[in-house]
């Protein structure tokens, strides 16, 4: 047998989408039909242009890591290596490990869950969780019922598996229980029902409110009434920002919430380490789902959370997460006060990371974010939090991770870029009939004091 030729450096790789050519594109129609729904979301597509240095990003939903001990860290691991390393480096179960979950049991107790190990799930983040509950529930056209609006990360496992999402209205109370029942109603008058309600019910990605503790029970009550399953996913419970925490819905109906936890927001991101806790007969199905996916969880990660959880005083950590968070809040709303134009309404979040904007009439979010990128700020557009393709007059803002002195900049020059829309708006009808105009040149005074940028000095 010939030896399989050694490649060159010199000579030309296939490469990419050219290399593909016809072939590729042929590959591509044979894709499932539920690839249809897997497209990247447009923040995604600015991407390169809103991670370069000089925009302010106040679009992703990054964690901010800097208060984290990380020498404290660097040792914890370097010991885990070296006295349990045969261990933390192989398979582990496909559950997870067993002292984390008893470990992730006393977490939940902090908002009144008592739960026992067995029924606790460790997933690669809670959207594993998310993903792996829509693939044992969902057949292509099933409904599932998530607020207005819900998390992307959700809306993306729901449209992977096919399933129809229909919205439920929510406002600064959260849910809103009559609407929950009309839908409900209405989806039985059609011969329909819901797999689940999906609900964020603690400092709401994208919308920053809060479910009110005197609509919980009746919504738990509307949705045993009509048996609907409840995912109660809680990945920002702990990071109320006045030290707050509100009872879970889970501790509240055992029998009938799954809920979803995760190390995401509370320690490391990165480890990808969160959980789904479910009755025997969903936490069954879970696991073997989860077995399928990955075999296990990475055993080493888990092991890293658990000897965190162990030797750090990480009700501590997470009190200095909330106050970092509580003075970003604290800036974003302050800026958003001092420099947007009137007829912008914005939610007032006591805890999590997200601020929901609702813009004047006749100004698109979506259409205007490449000229936010431009005017160096970027934000995620509304829409990609609906299923439906709503949101076009709402952006989320995200001050977990710019420091103050950044919000406030990325506050201003977004400020700028809406004042130029409108006044496109009020001389033309409509910003993209009448072209995109570069932020700024509005000939209208800015409104604010005009600072200079941190990032260009
Ligand atoms: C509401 C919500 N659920 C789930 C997730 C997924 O978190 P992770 O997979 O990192 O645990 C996020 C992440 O931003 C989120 O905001």
């Amino acid at each position: 047998m010939p030896e399989p030729a050694a490649a060159s450096p010199e000579a030309p790789q296939p490469r990419g989408d050219h290399a593909r050519g016809d072939r590729g594109a042929a590959r591509t129609d044979r894709f499932a039909a539920r690839t249809e729904g897997m497209t990247a979301s447009e923040i995604r597509a600015l991407f390169a242009v809103a991670s370069r240095p000089e925009v302010v990003s106040l679009a992703g939903g990054m964690p901010n890591l800097a208060a984290l001990p990380l020498d404290s860290l660097a040792d914890e691991v370097a010991a885990l290596v070296a006295q349990e390393g045969q261990v933390a480096l192989q398979y582990g179960s496909a559950q997870g490990v067993p002292l984390l979950r008893e470990q992730i049991t006393e977490v939940m107790s902090l908002e009144g869950i008592r739960a026992h190990a067995d029924d606790v799930v460790v997933t690669v983040g809670s959207q594993m969780a998310l993903d792996l509950l829509t693939r044992i529930f969902c057949d292509p056209g099933d409904v599932v019922l998530a607020e207005a609006p819900s998390y992307v990360g959700a809306l993306g496992s729901f449209a992977a598996y096919q399933a129809d999402v229909m919205h439920v209205t929510m406002d600064d109370d959260g849910l809103v229980p009559s609407a929950l029942a009309a839908t409900l109603d209405r989806l039985a008058a059609g011969g329909r029902r819901a797999k689940f309600l999906y609900t964020i019910p603690n400092f709401h990605n994208p919308a920053g409110v809060t479910m009110a503790v005197a609509r919980r029970a009746e919504i738990l009550e509307i949705c045993r009434r009509h048996d609907l399953l409840v995912i109660e996913d809680n990945p920002y419970g702990l990071l109320g920002f006045d030290g707050q925490i509100y009872p879970s819905l889970r501790s509240m109906d055992p029998e009938n919430v799954v809920y979803l936890g995760s190390f995401s927001k509370t320690f490391a991101s990165g480890l990808r380490v969160g959980w789904a806790l479910a009755g025997a007969d969903i936490r069954d199905k879970l696991v073997l789902a989860a077995e399928s996916a990955t075999l296990c969880p990475p055993t080493f990660n888990q092991m890293i959370v658990s000897r965190y959880l162990a030797t750090h005083d990480w009700r501590r950590q997470i009190k200095s997460f909330r106050e970092v968070y509580r003075d970003r809040r604290d800036a974003m709303l302050h800026a958003l006060g001092t420099y947007l134009p009137p007829g912008c309404r914005w939610t007032r979040p006591d805890g999590g990371f997200y601020v929901w904007l609702t813009v004047p009439e006749g100004v698109d979010t979506k259409a205007m974010l490449p000229r936010a990128v431009g005017a160096r700020v970027a934000y995620a557009s509304g829409t990609g939090f609906h299923a439906d393709g709503s949101g076009s007059r709402q952006l989320r803002l995200s001050y977990c991770y710019p420091t103050p002195e950044r919000i406030t900049e990325g506050v201003r020059r977004l400020a700028g870029v809406l004042e130029a829309e409108l006044d496109v708006l009020h001389t033309f009808g409509s910003p993209d009939r009448a072209g995109a105009r570069p932020a700024g040149s509005t000939g209208r005074p800015a409104r604010g004091p005009q600072s200079p940028s941190p990032d260009t000095t």
